[in-house]
């Protein structure tokens, strides 16, 4: 397995839309696997491939405590939101910074595993909205887009201060 490496923003890449995974390949498998170790490594729990520049709509996700119910969700679609839920979220991609955006509560979703047989699960509270962050990479959205002009300004700032050092 291999430590990909993240794209930070405000990467231009972060912004190109995921295309729709075809073929289920063995290239799929190691690209999910390589995301899991990344997202591992960096103490995520969640990651898009948009995130280590591969463009496909593939997101991996364990928001458990241990860390050992471990997701894979390929072509993923919400079909159903519900309520609404308003807590602090971070990125991978977003070096330090970490603020509050609003979501769905419940989402169901339907998708693909990573050998292409569907899957429908239902999910609340932070798995939904890991859910719903991870979707919005792969559209190309970053969660500091949904906060106000002036924190968005900061967080860039910050962020290209940060590249440079
Ligand atoms: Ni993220």
């Amino acid at each position: 397995m291999t430590i990909l490496t993240i794209l930070t923003y405000p990467d231009p890449r972060l912004r190109i839309k995921a295309q729709p995974v075809t073929t289920f390949d063995a290239d799929i498998l190691t690209t999910v696997e390589d995301m899991f170790e990344t997202m591992r490594e960096s103490g995520g729990i969640g990651l898009a491939a948009t995130q280590v520049n591969v463009h496909k709509r593939i997101f991996v996700m364990d928001v458990s405590e241990d860390r050992d119910q471990p997701y894979t969700l390929i072509n993923p679609e919400i079909i159903e939101r519900e309520g609404k839920q308003f807590e602090g979220e971070g990125c991978l991609s977003v070096v330090e910074a970490y603020d509050k955006v609003e979501r769905a509560l419940k989402v169901r979703v339907r998708a693909q595993d990573a050998d292409g047989k569907p899957i429908e699960l239902t999910a609340e509270g932070l798995m939904a909205a890991c859910i719903q962050h991870e979707l919005d990479h792969l559209e190309g959205v970053l969660f500091v887009d949904h906060l106000s002009r002036l924190k968005q300004e900061r967080i860039r700032k910050k962020a290209t201060k940060l590249a440079k050092a």
